[in-house]
């Protein structure tokens, strides 16, 4: 190697030099971040029962009736965590309440709220909650409606509803849990977790606003992490974005397939992997995958296969329609 790479300096001058040398640094750095990769999904062991402190730990879960928040409470409820989950309709709450009892054994506690509104006193909202060991937060409530059109057929007010539902409320909700989650803090680790979408990697025309409040979770994850270590001692409080790829669920009712899990199986997956060590990363291997290959691409290629994928979508909706 030292040979050839002398004669073919001597041959071509410092330019291959510096090809070899730039090259194999490239190829150093990318095979680590490879082992990264393999150690983080394969190897590295759950942390989720560290969350299990104290004498009666909760984890508090958002949108938590249906879809991924019900599977998330489910599994968190089976590992011996405590619940408060959050919906929207008293009775359907009520019956998971219900279901989760004739599951295991443990406390659960509920608010209700719907997050598209504004003007809650949040403050208000968690006082029921104010002396319990919160050590986990799942911000999962969320969901886009404007699947078609451009976003001016849309009245401000229910631009303003989609940003509530997927930004404000975790904000403002976060901002009311914080002083506590930090004493809470103080006797072991305490995560606050943002349900993000691939999507905010890739915006499809007629999903631009959701996108754009998911990319905001993922700089709030990052900013209150530093945040949380700048002011005096560290509180301890950590943060992380979850970047979801399709999952099949009662609001997006998806084929199933290796790509496509159910709400069940990625709950299962989403929380073996609380408290990791990255602090934005898919929970799920075949979305982390597939949201790795996408970053190989250029920032225009993949909104060139964005552009196709959202035409293919629509025309396969037209035909439904005149199906149907
Ligand atoms: N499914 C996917 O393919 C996918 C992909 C990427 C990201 N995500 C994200 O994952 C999260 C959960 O999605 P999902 O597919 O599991 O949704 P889902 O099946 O529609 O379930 C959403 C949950 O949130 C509750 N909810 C909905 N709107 C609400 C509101 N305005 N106020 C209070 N609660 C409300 C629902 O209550 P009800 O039971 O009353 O409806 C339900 O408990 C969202 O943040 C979504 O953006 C999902």
């Amino acid at each position: 190697m030292t040979l050839s790479l002398t004669t073919a300096t001597q041959m071509w001058g410092p330019a291959v030099f510096i090809v070899f040398f730039v090259g194999a640094i490239v190829i150093v750095i990318q095979a680590f971040h490879f082992l990264q990769f393999l150690w983080f999904y394969l190897f590295e062991p759950s942390s989720v029962r560290s969350y299990l402190h104290g004498p009666a730990p909760y984890a508090l879960v958002t949108g938590a009736t249906d879809g991924i928040g019900k599977a998330v409470a489910q599994e968190l409820f089976a590992k011996g965590f405590n619940l408060i989950i959050h919906g929207r309709n008293e009775a359907k709450i009520q019956k998971v309440v219900e279901e989760l009892k004739a599951q295991g054994r443990g406390d659960i506690r509920y608010f209700i709220a719907d997050a598209t509104k504004s003007g809650y006193n949040f403050d208000q909202l968690l006082e029921p909650f104010h002396d319990l060991h919160i050590t986990i937060v799942i911000h999962n409530v969320g969901g886009n409606y404007m699947n078609e059109g451009k976003i001016d057929d849309y009245s401000a007010a229910e631009l303003v509803e989609l940003v509530n539902w997927n930004v404000t409320f975790h904000l403002l909700l976060t901002r009311a849990l914080l002083p506590q989650l930090r004493t809470t803090a103080v006797h072991g680790p305490v995560i606050v977790e943002f349900v993000g979408s691939q999507v905010a990697d890739g915006p499809m025309p007629s999903m631009v606003v959701y996108a754009a409040t998911k990319a905001f979770l993922r700089i709030l994850a990052r900013g209150l992490n530093t945040e949380e270590r700048f002011w005096g001692t560290p509180s301890g409080v950590r943060f992380a974005y979850l970047a979801v790829g399709g999952v099949s669920s009662a609001g997006n009712p998806l084929t199933v397939s290796a790509t496509q899990p159910t709400a069940a199986d990625f709950g299962k997956a989403l929380v073996e992997k609380i408290g990791s060590s990255r602090w934005n990363y898919a929970p799920y291997l075949p979305h982390a995958i597939m949201g790795s290959v996408a970053s190989w691409f250029s920032d225009s290629m993949v909104d060139r296969f964005v552009l196709g994928l959202t035409k293919q979508m629509h025309e396969d909706r037209q035909k439904k329609r005149l199906h149907s």
